[in-house]
């Protein structure tokens, strides 16, 4: 039972949307009809600048942390709750309760409840996907880079098979929330940061 209110929790939690929040409180918009017309920390960076973009991205992050500590707390030795309060984490970002269910694309999330369950793995794919972000400026590139070497990473390090699964479903929902990225960079169309276009 408490493993269940965990996972809502989690849910409930990731359902706040800090870009949402952030886009009303600091312009009165809707960041969703903004710049990509994503509620996340990329967006909020073109959208409201670089101050509110770190604090969102940041909060996004700790949305996660909590959660896995939460599910840690909850689920003692089963490794299946804290990833199961992470999976709920992201999918609240990315379809929050509280608004209207369109939120994010869930990295930062992903990056808080994947560096809570396994850190070092964590960190080595974010360092790669910070250096492609550096290299291309396409915040996009380096997210859909980071779930998909993740699970390379947590295998080649030995960790758990229920956190590699989990990363594995992780790179597929992030690969699908990714959908208009993919086809724009494709295209050569997809924003760069550091760029005023959206
Ligand atoms: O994490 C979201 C990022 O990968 C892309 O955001 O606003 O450019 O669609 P955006």
């Amino acid at each position: 039972m408490l493993s269940i209110v965990a996972i809502a929790v989690g849910y409930l939690l990731g359902s706040i949307s800090f870009s949402y929040l952030f886009g009303k409180w600091f312009k009165g918009i809707d960041i969703r009809k903004h710049g990509s017309g994503n509620a996340g920390a990329t967006n909020t960076l073109r959208v409201l600048g670089k101050g509110p973009a770190i604090t969102v991205l940041l909060l996004d992050g700790l949305k996660g942390i909590i959660a896995v500590l939460l599910g840690q707390w909850a689920g003692g030795d089963n490794l299946w709750i804290p990833v199961l309060c992470g999976l709920a984490a992201i999918i609240g970002h990315n379809w929050p309760v509280y608004f209207g269910f369109r939120g994010g694309k869930g990295i930062a999330t992903t990056i808080g409840v994947m560096a809570t369950l396994a850190f070092l793995p964590t960190l080595f794919a974010g360092l790669l996907a910070i250096a492609i972000i550096a290299l291309t400026r396409y915040v996009s590139l380096g997210s859909l880079l980071l779930t998909a070497i993740l699970p390379f990473f947590l295998w080649g390090m030995g960790r758990p098979v229920e956190i590699l699964w989990f990363s594995v479903i992780v790179a597929i929902f992030a690969f699908a929330r990714h959908r208009a990225n993919i086809a724009k960079l494709l295209q050569g169309k997809e924003n760069k940061i550091g760029t005023k276009k959206a």
